[in-house]
């Protein structure tokens, strides 16, 4: 069987049982995606022709009259005939080779309680080419993958940095606090992912939006924005639990202190009273509407949990932000495979 992608008319082989997605980010094909779990809709496609079939029902991210209408989600549909599909997006031309390579971690770095800085060193011999904001998958073994965004900026590539933020009983993360050492061999893919940062001639404010280790992204853009020159107003807004989950609290704060068009606005959502004296208070996303009564002409990259991401989608339009202007990276999960 076989995937025909339309406009690009490009024909990638598809495995029977296997999701359609899969198949072509096998292919080296860097089709848009983000959770793989169906919730977030990033892979959605419109089918033009074949068959495919959904083995756990209809994916949460794909409606009743979506789905009348012959869209369908990659990451979820198998393959039942050859499918010829037309995506949501065109491949962008000159969009950077998706890799797998080997990596050995270099350095682990506490940040927070549950955030560890795991920095990679990738081959010498391996140029890895990727844009502010994207994301590597860690390749686990079984063929599970957790995805985690890359904190460094595409001009200082050496060491690949990555916030990975410690979940219960997660299978990669717990292994990052516990048993992870330096020198250790892992397998990544990447780069992935259509969050990334696109240089643009506005002039109004740029706002840089993170949630917990939604960071990791921001600090990618904000380095290199940094590294390139600021010709607007730069406003990060980074929300956290307590003041001790504001990791790199005070690289923003000194960078901010010394750019003069860079502001920087930590929030605390579960502040105590005396973090409360000391600190700004509530939701981030409610800090950004306090602060901008319009957004016309602004642009605004937000990363974080999904709950973050779908509070600024449904209040900043009401703000007169374009349509487009909002660039976000839902940092979703998968529900996991067994074994
Ligand atoms: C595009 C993208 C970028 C991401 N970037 C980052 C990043 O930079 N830093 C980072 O820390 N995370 C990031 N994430 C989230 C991260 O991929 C997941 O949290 C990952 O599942 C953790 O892997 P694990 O093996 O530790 O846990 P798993 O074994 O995957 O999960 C164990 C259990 O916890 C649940 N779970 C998994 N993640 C979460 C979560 N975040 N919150 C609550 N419950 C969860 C699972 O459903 C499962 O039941 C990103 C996700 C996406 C889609
Ligand atoms: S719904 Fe397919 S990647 Fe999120």
């Amino acid at each position: 069987m076989k995937l025909t992608l339309k406009p690009a008319d490009r024909t990638v082989p598809l495995a029977p049982e296997r999701p359609v997605l899969e198949a072509a980010l096998a292919a080296r094909l860097n089709l848009p995606h983000s959770c793989r779990g169906g919730s977030c809709g990033a892979c959605l496609g419109r089918l033009l022709a074949g068959r495919i079939h959904y083995p756990r029902g209809r994916p949460l991210g794909l409606s009743a009259a979506e789905e009348s209408a012959g869209w369908i989600l990659l990451c979820q549909a198998v393959a039942d005939t050859d499918l010829v599909v037309e995506l949501r997006e065109q491949l962008p031309a000159g969009e950077a080779e998706i890799k797998t390579l080997p990596c050995r971690v270099a350095r682990l770095e506490r940040l927070a309680p549950d955030v560890m800085a795991v920095y990679l060193r990738l081959p010498a011999v391996e140029s890895f080419r990727f844009r502010a904001g994207q994301y590597v998958d860690v390749l686990l073994p079984g063929a599970k993958r957790r995805s985690f965004s890359i904190a460094s900026p595409p001009h200082d590539a050496e060491l690949l940095e990555l916030h990975v933020r410690r979940v219960s009983g997660g299978e990669f993360s717990e292994r990052v606090f516990n048993g992870l050492a330096v020198g250790a061999l892992l397998s990544i893919e990447g780069p992935l992912g259509r969050f990334r940062y696109e240089p643009t001639a506005a002039t109004g404010p740029l706002l840089l939006v993170a949630g917990g280790t939604g960071l990791a992204p921001i600090k990618s853009i904000l380095r290199s924005l940094l590294h390139h020159g600021l010709d607007r107003d730069v406003h990060v807004y980074f929300g956290a639990r307590h003041e001790i989950d504001l990791y790199e609290d005070a690289w923003l704060a000194a960078e901010a202190g010394r750019t003069p068009r860079l502001h920087y606005v930590p929030v605390l959502s579960e502040s105590t009273p005396a973090e409360s004296r000391r600190r700004r208070t509530g939701l981030v996303h409610e800090a950004v509407l306090a602060d901008f009564a319009s957004l016309a002409d602004a642009d605004v990259y937000a990363a974080g949990p999904p709950p973050m991401i779908a509070a600024l989608a449904a209040a900043l339009p009401a703000r007169g932000l374009a349509p487009g202007r909002l660039h976000s990276d839902s940092f979703e999960y998968a529900p996991r495979e067994p074994g």
